[in-house]
């Protein structure tokens, strides 16, 4: 079962083609980063125009990689949200619009799902029942999966996601934009470690709060005295670390799952990545990094699992 599967949420326009929800044969990013990098964050009405420039060539191009022709595919799908709605009509009316032109099914995809989907692109499948921590730039959820597949959301973000905090804060520390990477970049070049910022545990919630977080970085850097740029990054990206792989563990030994899931593009840190390794005590799945970030594959892994959603348009 080959799919091409699309995603345009967000500042990513991205073509895949996936085997069985479960194999992936190409999977193309066009990232429109730098486009946004001037602006500090993603103005979408730029977005949506991008998306429209990039699409028909990340197509074309993930179909050439994938050494398929049309005729090869079996189904398309397309994420048809949470995202932005000028975006995500881009890419997802393509979709739509190709699989009713090849007479295709049509498979709509939540991006969320999407993400933690990812996990089941490699060798391995993560066992059930099992706890997703989605953390992406605007998403920061806890996801229940049970042992038929079917997701339950316990808790997420009451503020900023965790993705939008490393974002904010790379512009207080005027690092550019996505602020994930380059925050963390300056945090491994900190050598003094002492200096630590506070963390919003919410206790008795599975919810989490960043924009307390984001404030004490905005007063830390407006102080005479702060301590260095990298050791700033380093104590936020600390907090955020900490918080997240505590209580991700936490809720995930209290709800006696089999494994620990960790999706989205702030799985790509690797502070993150450490220590929720470090403190589960069940096996942990997180996607290599290029398929934390937004992209196709993991829509055309979703959507693996959705064949009986599909419609003829
Ligand atoms: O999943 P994604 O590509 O898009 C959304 O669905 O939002 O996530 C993008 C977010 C951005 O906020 C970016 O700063 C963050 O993921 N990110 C990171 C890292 N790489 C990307 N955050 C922390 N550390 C990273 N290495
Ligand atoms: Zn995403």
């Amino acid at each position: 079962m080959n799919i091409l599967a699309i995603e345009s949420s967000c500042d990513e326009t991205a073509a895949a083609v996936v085997v069985d929800g479960r194999i992936v044969r190409s999977n193309v990013v066009a990232s429109q980063s730098e486009l946004h990098a001037s602006t500090g964050g993603v103005v979408p009405e730029v977005a949506a125009r991008a998306h429209l420039r990039m699409l028909v060539p990340v197509i074309r191009q993930a179909l050439n990689n994938a050494e398929c022709t049309w005729s090869d595919l079996d189904a398309i799908a397309g994420t048809s949200g949470p995202g932005l709605p000028g975006a995500l009509l881009i890419g997802f009316n393509a979709a739509r619009g190709l699989a009713f032109a090849r007479d295709l099914p049509f498979i709509p995809v939540d991006h969320i799902e999407g993400h933690v989907r990812a996990n089941w692109l490699g060798d391995e499948e993560p066992p059930l029942p099992a706890l997703a921590l989605v953390v992406s730039g605007g998403h920061t959820e806890l996801i229940l999966i049970d042992e038929n597949g079917f997701f339950e959301r316990l808790g997420g973000t009451r503020d900023d996601a965790a993705g939008e905090a490393f974002d904010k804060v790379a512009r207080l520390l005027d690092l550019g934009y996505p602020g994930g990477p380059v925050v963390s970049q300056l945090a491994a070049e900190s050598t003094d470690r002492s200096f630590r910022l506070p963390r919003a545990w919410l206790t008795g919630t599975d919810d989490f709060s960043f924009s307390g977080l984001k404030t004490a970085v905005l007063h830390t850097v407006q102080d005479d005295g702060a301590p260095p740029p990298a050791e700033i990054a380093w104590a936020f990206e600390d907090s955020v670390a900490d918080v997240l792989s505590k209580k991700a563990v936490r809720v995930a030994e209290r709800e006696g799952v089999t494994s620990l899931l960790v999706a989205g593009g702030v799985a790509a840190n690797s502070r993150i990545r450490e220590l929720i390794i470090e403190r589960s005590s069940v096996p942990v799945f997180i996607p290599p990094p290029e398929l934390c970030t937004d992209n196709a594959a993991m829509i055309g892994a979703a959507a693996g699992v959705h064949l009986d959603q599909a419609v003829r348009p």
